[in-house]
Order: C-alpha cells, then structure tokens, then sequence
C-alpha cells in the first residue's frame, strides 16, 4: 500500500550559519524520505528559515543591515548548504511570508474564539542600557528550581525545567551585563491547560518515544502553564492583529511555518493545501531535537487542537552532537560549520558517519574525528566501494563491458542480499540507519568473501567467461548494496546506476537481477579520507571562531561571564603592586619565566607563562599585580609562590597589568 506523507525538519534560525550539529537533523530527516520515497511512497519535506525575534533583529543591526535583507542573504546561504550536502527539501520557504501570517493569525483567531487567549499585565524585563525588551533567552541567571548557575532565562539545561525569566535568580542582562529592570506590559497568554486532557490523548496514541514521553509526564505533574504568545516592539516579526506596537512571538509563528512551507507548495503545485494539511489523507511527521522539546510537544500540538486543525502524528526527537566525546567548542575547532565541512571533505562522509550513528532514540550522538577517519576509510571505501571498484574495470576493460547471467551459486549469494530487504526496511523505517548500515556491511562482507573465494584476476588468464559470471553476481550483489544504501548516499547511488547503466532504482528493483545487460566505464566513486584534510578543517574551524574587529555586544553570549562571587569572595584575593627585581628563563619550559618579586620588603618567587610575549630583559624594574596570598604551587621547576596579573587568551597575546609608575610594591590593590 503506498502512503501519502508530510515531514519536516525543525527551521533553522536565521540568524547564523548551519552548522554539523544542525546537520544531525537535517541528515536523520533527509534519509528518512529518501528512504520512503525509495519505497514508492509519496512523501514531502518541508522547512524553512526560522527569521523572526530578537537575535535576528540584533544581528541585523550589528551588520548594518535590515532583517529583511539579513533573512534574505541566510536564505541563500542556507538553500546552498543544504543543497551541497544532497538534503533534499520539496520546499525551502521562510517564516517571514504571507501564507505564515495568514496561517498565525487564523489560529490566533481560533483560539481566541475557543477562549484560550486571556490577555494580563505582566513585569517583564528591560534592559534600561540597551533600551530593549529582553527575551528570556538574553537573559542568565540561577535556576529556580535546581539552583544551577548560568542558565537562561526560559529553562535549565541542568534539570530541565521550564520557568518564566522573571523567575530566574540574580538575573542579568546577556546583551549589556547589567541586572535588567522589570517594567510593566500586557500580554497576550495562551492557556495550554485548557488542553492537558487533549494532549494526554495524543500521546497515548504514540505521539512521541517512550523516553520522550517520560520528560512529558514530569512536565504533566509540574502543571501546564500559560505561554506568554506577545512580545512588544521592537521586535521582528508579525504584528498581533488589532495591536499598533505587539508582535506574535517568535515561537508561535516558527511552528506554523511548518504548514506554511507546505501551503507555498500546494498552491505552487496545484494541490489544496486545506485537503492535504487536514484531511488525514497524508500523515503528519516532526523531526526536531531534544532542546526544543516542550514547544513541539505542548504548545505546538495544542494550538492545533485550538484551531481545529489536524494533530501530527508522531514526533521523532533526536538528542545533540558531541565532538570527541565533547560539546562542541569553537576554541578546540569542533564547532564546525557546514560550510567549512564541504571546503575540506566530501559530504558523503559525513551522511555516512551519521547513520551508523543514529539509532532513532534520543541520546546524544558522539562524532569521533579518529573513528570518523576509520569507519569511512574501512566500511564505506574499503568495504562497499570497494567491491564494485575491484570487479567493474575487469568487466568493462577485459569482458567487453557485458554482464552475463547468475550461475547457482551467484544466484545463492545474491538471493541471501535480497532476503535482507525487509529487515533493512523495518530499520530505516524505525530510525535505526545504525542497524541498517550493520546490516549492509555485513553483507558487504559476504559479498567481499565471495570475489576472494573465485579470485577474478586469476580466473580471468584461464576462464574468461566463467568469470564474467562471477562478476555479474559481485556486481549484483553491488547493486543490491547501493539500493540499500541509497537513501544514505545519493550521489555513490548515482554513480553507480550511471556504471551499470540502469534507471534510478528503488527498494522494488531488489529483486531483479541484472542479465545480459551492457554497462559503462567504470567512474571513481568515493576517495578515501586523509586524516590532513580533517585536520584542516578543525583548524580552519578555530579561525572561523576569532572574533571580528567590532563584534556586537550581544556576543558576550559566546564567552559568558564567570559564575558570580560576592565582595567577600573577592577580598580573599590579596593582590599585591610588585616589582620585578629579576627574570630569566627556564630551562626545559619555553613557555614559562622565572621571576622574583619584591612586594615591599617581602620577596616572593613565581613561575609565570609568559615567556611567548615578553623576553626577561623587558620585564627587569617593572611593576606588576600579584596574587600575594595564593598557596605556593610545587612545579617540576621550583615552588611558585604567587601568581602575576595578565589578560589575553595566552601565547604570544599575553598583556601584563601594568599598575601607575606612582605606585609602590607592597601596596594592596583594591
Ligand atoms: N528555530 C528553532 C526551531 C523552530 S521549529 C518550529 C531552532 N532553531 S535551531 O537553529 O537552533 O535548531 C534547529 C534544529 O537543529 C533543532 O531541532 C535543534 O535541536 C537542532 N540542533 C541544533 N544544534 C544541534 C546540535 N548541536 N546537535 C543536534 N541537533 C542540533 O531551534
Ligand atoms: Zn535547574
């Protein structure tokens, strides 16, 4: 029975680059309707741009540009991505469109209809300095329920817990670093309550995993709360109908983008969106990642049922990228766009990577850059590149280029990759690209087995049309491997289909064997990755995270302050004016110098890392800042009983702190 279905990936903010933990998403989604469409289903993908709220506005404004034209250029710039990694979206629209502001506004309409939209004064933060609303997402403070430092101001990345930013504990603003004020505004509130009953019932019908659905029942048992829709302006985005200066969250209209990329489509395509989007004729289907969890499993589905519209029918949640076991971090250079990704090595690798990564629960996905390098090296080039590459230019060069047919025995091994077929469907089709690809090396390796068993380039000095028919079975057997393959590569199955000479193949063509049939020269299909090329790209990588000349303030985001000590914390520190009485290197350590510090009449020895910026002589008679009261610290070198002051990331940018030549050694510095 074919299907008919809709599916969407979670819509890229519009104000930054995608990077390889979007890809994640981009990548598990991409695979799943290829696989479907592989299969003869209908199935259509959407997304867009994600353009409107604050940090698009701010960013705008730190490049000099309107969001009109900034939206516009990360448009262009992500259609480009996508395109170059082979993910392959039926429409790529934005959230700043016609159809989404109908759409926003009907549903808004509707919901205030069915009395879910209450309006309230609310105190919500102002940032007095910058003159903004500040979104809760520019705000960081302590969680109030677990006490985890450093969180932003809509929920906890410790405990998980959602809360509103007025909340939060010792708030401060993340664009000027000041405790915002709070000031009073109306709202307009959605009442997700009036929908608990509703949303049980979804995901008692398999909305969501079962891991996923355990995040829900605690969210349950803390209450539903009501979702503040407005935000006043300045703000990008669409105005509340009968309001001169609100605009529609952000999070409101993001979602409805989803069915406004599919309505772009229909009118475009001659279908009617209303049928498609509402009839039940086509299921509904979400792919997005754990952080944004609660939007599209609240607030998303209720505000549907507000509407009277369809529910989706199931939400695929994956979990993050981490880099060698780590967050990504753009001084380690694994904070890697996608971009940078496609200037150093072959896309392929990378959808590759991530579907033996995949496994379709919500645990985090680790990319080992070593087992990266090795599991495409071995599997992908040396197992299933590998056999067509060994046996097509024998065919081609020496056998006239012409399959023959299946003796017994190929036909035995081809049999064995065909009965594969519905184990290998199930996986893909429950998100276990993991399990798939297993099973597809394995049968790699039986097919490998076979041609070292019948060692063509041997037989073929004696035998040449026996081994004709050993290589129409390898060649089958590779045929087989990259239907199986297909919706994970693309372009490898592309190539493949051009060498042997046939039409675009689907799950369906697995079981015909391919006879008497003429094929073409042999093209490479995948080169093996260099670990040099790797390299490169994480280097290339650091380079993209030193910050521009004139970085808006808004990015003391990337390198948030410290965790908060009070007055008392920093009087423990005894800093100290001192002079440098003597500096010499040290031997064995070219990082570090040697210095002796008079603090007026005390001397004190340090090993300081400084050797990269500043040579001895320069240093002899100067004054400095020095932690006098920190606990000597026994190096390899000597004891080192004090710590000078110096700013900078380290190396050769390395700025001691230079009190006033007024100033006497031994002084406390407060
Ligand atoms: N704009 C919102 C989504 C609105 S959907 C109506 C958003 N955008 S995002 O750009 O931050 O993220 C887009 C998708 O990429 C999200 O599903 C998010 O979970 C996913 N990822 C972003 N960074 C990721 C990793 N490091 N790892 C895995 N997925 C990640 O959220
Ligand atoms: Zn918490």
């Amino acid at each position: 029975m074919t299907r008919k279905m809709l599916v969407t990936s979670a819509l890229p903010y519009a104000n930054g680059p995608i990077h390889i933990g979007h890809l994640v998403e981009y990548l598990q989604t991409d695979i799943w309707v290829r696989f479907q469409k592989a299969c003869g289903h209908t199935c259509h993908y959407f997304c867009a741009d994600d353009t409107h709220g604050t940090p698009i506005m701010i960013r705008a404004k730190s490049e000099g540009v309107t969001p009109e034209q900034l939206i516009e250029r990360v448009h262009h710039e992500d259609v480009q991505d996508f395109t170059d990694f082979e993910i392959e979206f039926d429409n790529y629209y934005t959230t700043h469109s016609d159809e989404n502001r109908q759409l926003s506004e009907r549903i808004y309409h509707e919901a205030l209809a069915a009395g879910s939209i209450v309006q309230r004064t609310v105190k919500q933060a102002f940032d007095e300095q910058e003159q903004m609303w500040l979104p809760d997402r520019y705000i960081k403070g302590t969680c109030p329920r677990c006490s985890a430092e450093n969180q932003y101001g809509d929920s906890c990345d410790m405990c998980g817990a959602h809360y509103r930013a007025t909340e939060l504990i010792n708030p401060v603003s993340a664009v000027s670093g000041r405790p915002p004020v709070l000031r009073e505004s109306t709202h307009y509130f959605f009442k997700l309550g009036d929908y608990a009953a509703a949303l049980k019932d979804l995901f008692k019908a398999g909305y969501v995993q079962a891991s996923v659905k355990r995040k829900l029942d605690e969210w349950f048992a803390a209450g539903l709360k009501d979702w503040d829709i407005s935000r006043d302006g300045p703000y990008f985005g669409f105005k509340i109908p009968g309001e001169d200066d609100k605009y529609f969250y952000v999070w409101l209209d993001a979602p409805i983008g989803y069915m406004a990329s599919c309505k772009n489509y229909c009118d475009r395509n001659g279908l009617d969106f209303e049928h498609v989007w509402n009839s039940g004729e086509y299921e509904v289907y979400h792919f997005i990642g754990k952080d944004i969890m609660y939007f599209h499993a609240l607030f998303w589905p209720a505000l549907l049922i507000a509407a009277k519209l369809r529910r989706p029918d199931k939400l695929f949640v994956h979990g993050f990228l981490t880099v060698n076991g780590q967050k990504m971090s753009k001084s380690k250079g694994t904070f890697i766009m996608a971009r940078t990704f496609l200037k150093h090595l072959d896309p392929q690798y990378l959808r590759y990577y991530y579907a033996t990564k995949l496994s379709g629960d919500v645990d985090d996905i680790d990319l080992n850059v070593d087992d990266f390098v090795s599991r495409v090296n071995a599997d992908l080039v040396g197992k299933l590149a590998n056999l067509p590459s060994r046996s097509g230019p024998m065919l081609t060069k020496k056998l006239d280029g012409k399959l023959g047919m299946l003796d017994d025995e190929g036909r035995k091994l081809i049999d064995q990759l065909a009965q594969a077929k519905d184990s290998i469907i199930a996986d893909y089709e429950t998100l276990n690209y993991a399990a798939a690809i297993r099973r597809i090396c394995a049968l790699a390796d039986v097919s490998n087995k076979y041609v070292e068993d019948h060692q063509p380039w041997t037989l073929i000095k004696t035998d040449p049309e026996k081994t004709r028919t050993v290589l129409t079975a390898v060649l089958n057997a590779s045929r087989i491997l990259t239907i199986y393959l297909k919706p994970v590569l693309p372009a490898f199955a592309e190539k493949m289909e051009r060498f042997l000479n046939i039409p675009p193949q689907t799950f369906a063509d697995v079981a015909t064997p391919l006879e008497n049939h003429p094929i073409n020269p042999f093209e490479r299909l995948i080169e093996r990755i260099e670990k040099q090329k790797v390299d490169a790209m994480i280097e290339d990588s650091k380079q993209d995270a030193a910050p521009p000349a004139a970085e808006p303030s808004a990015a003391a985001l990337d390198e948030p302050l410290a965790d908060e000590c009070t007055i008392d914390d920093f009087m423990k520190v005894d800093l100290r004016i001192a002079k440098i009485v003597k500096a010499s290197a040290v031997e064995g350590a070219d990082k570090l110098l040697s210095l002796e510090l008079d603090l007026g009449g005390l001397t004190k020895h340090v090993f300081a890392g400084i050797a990269k910026a500043y040579t001895p002589e320069d240093l002899v008679g100067r004054l400095v800042v020095c932690v006098a009261n920190l606990k000597p610290r026994k190096m390899k070198f000597g004891l080192s009983e004090g710590m000078v002051c110096a700013a900078g990331p380290g190396g050769s940018d390395i700025f001691l702190i230079s009190p006033d030549t007024g100033a006497k050694p031994g002084q406390r510095v407060h």
